[in-house]
């Protein structure tokens, strides 16, 4: 299993760990009940309706694609999870949940969107990531403008957008590691 570590200055430890089919399960409650959230779901395209073994074929098939997925936990609570998806020679596709309301809006989301794109750019060598916003996700587009995205309506970026209600945006790993410096050298990879 890989394991991302990161402690932050105020004492918390971010962890993301890519888990084995037995840590999906142990966590595919927790996963299920957030991912069915409305508030969720509708910024994620979801169903709404996930049942734990959704839960199990989506990690699984993530990893046979060629996919990373992350579940993120706080000093050893999980909080959401992260991957990284439609992984092709140099680039993929970045998704992120920070799955309770009472979690959302602390920084949480955007740390460990920092945490997946070091290991993107640092430790997988990829050259660029691209997002998939909805229209109306203010939250997760401040997030990513913050990291350092821009809009990029090339056909690659479009060939990204599930629907019409998306914009595209990409990051390359120069702008992502001169946007996010400290973090290039103090998450560390298990
Ligand atoms: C999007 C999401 C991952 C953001 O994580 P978070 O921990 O809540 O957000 P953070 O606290 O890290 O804040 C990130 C940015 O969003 C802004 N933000 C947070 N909540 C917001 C809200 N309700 N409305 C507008 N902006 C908001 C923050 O101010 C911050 O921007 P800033 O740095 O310019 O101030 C989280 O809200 C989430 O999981 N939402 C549901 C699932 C989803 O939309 N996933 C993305 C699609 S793949």
């Amino acid at each position: 299993m890989k394991r991302l570590r990161w402690w932050r200055r105020d004492g918390r430890l971010f962890e993301a760990i890519e888990p084995d089919g037995a840590t999906v399960t142990e966590h595919a409650p927790a996963l299920a009940r957030w991912y069915n959230t409305k508030e969720n779901a509708s910024m994620m395209g979801g169903s709404g309706d996930m049942t734990l073994d959704d839960v199990a074929t989506f990690y699984r098939e993530l990893a046979d694609g060629g996919g990373h997925g992350f579940l993120c936990f706080v000093d050893g609570l999980l909080v959401g999870d992260m991957d990284l998806r439609s992984v092709r020679a140099s680039s993929a596709e970045f998704a992120v949940m920070i799955g309770a309301s009472t979690t959302k809006g602390r920084g949480l989301g955007r740390t460990f969107a920092t945490m997946i794109h070091v290991f993107a750019f640092r430790d997988l060598r990829l050259a660029r990531i691209y997002v998939q916003p909805k229209r109306e996700n203010i939250a997760v587009q401040r997030l990513e403008l913050r990291l350092g995205y821009t809009l990029d309506d090339s056909p690659e970026a479009r060939s990204h957008a599930d629907d019409d209600d998306v914009i595209t945006m990409s990051i390359t790993s120069p702008v992502f590691r001169a946007t996010n410096p400290d973090a290039w050298f103090a998450v560390e990879l298990e």
